[in-house]
């Protein structure tokens, strides 16, 4: 059960999404995002793997994602290398959660109309991503 578990595509691969993307739609906007994905988290069956304090966490994603996109590297002078897996590891991630995890942020890029120009592009970024989060079966 608490057995970790290595997804078998291993590390993303791709690029990054574009720095286009958070030139075009500014940091505001990708804090909201989080904000949002966040808040859809909150209303979801995975609510309890969460900190008490949503708008916290959504700024700590916050800051990964403009590092990623280009942006000022927020994440790394606050916290150090991203390191993702590992700092998701103390959280009991199935491909059940990540389902959960992605279908909140589809619905955070609806509700702020995320541009459909950037969106096949950003998504599969986020399923690459995300599956290399998962750590348990
Ligand atoms: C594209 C995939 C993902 C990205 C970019 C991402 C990003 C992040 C970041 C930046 C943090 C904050 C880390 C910290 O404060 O040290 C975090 C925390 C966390 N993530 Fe993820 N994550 C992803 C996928 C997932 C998935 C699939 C789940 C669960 C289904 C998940 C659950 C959590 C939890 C429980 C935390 C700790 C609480 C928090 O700070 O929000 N993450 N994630």
């Amino acid at each position: 059960m608490t057995e970790m578990y290595v997804p078998p595509g291993g590390p993303p691969q791709g690029p990054p999404p574009s720095r286009e993307i958070l030139q075009t739609l500014g940091e505001p906007y990708i804090r909201k995002l989080l904000q949002e994905h966040y808040s859809q988290l909150e209303k979801s069956a995975i609510r309890g793997m969460f900190p008490e304090d949503m708008t916290e966490a959504a700024d700590r994603s916050a800051d990964f994602f403009v590092q990623l996109l280009g942006g000022p590297p927020y994440f790394s002078q606050k916290y150090g290398p991203p390191r993702m897996r590992a700092r998701h590891m103390p959280f009991a991630i199935t491909e059940a959660a990540r389902e959960i995890w992605l279908g909140c942020f589809k619905r955070a890029m609806d509700s702020l109309e995320f541009p459909a120009n950037y969106r096949e592009e950003f998504e599969r970024f986020l399923v690459e991503f995300s599956a290399w989060m998962v750590n348990r079966r």
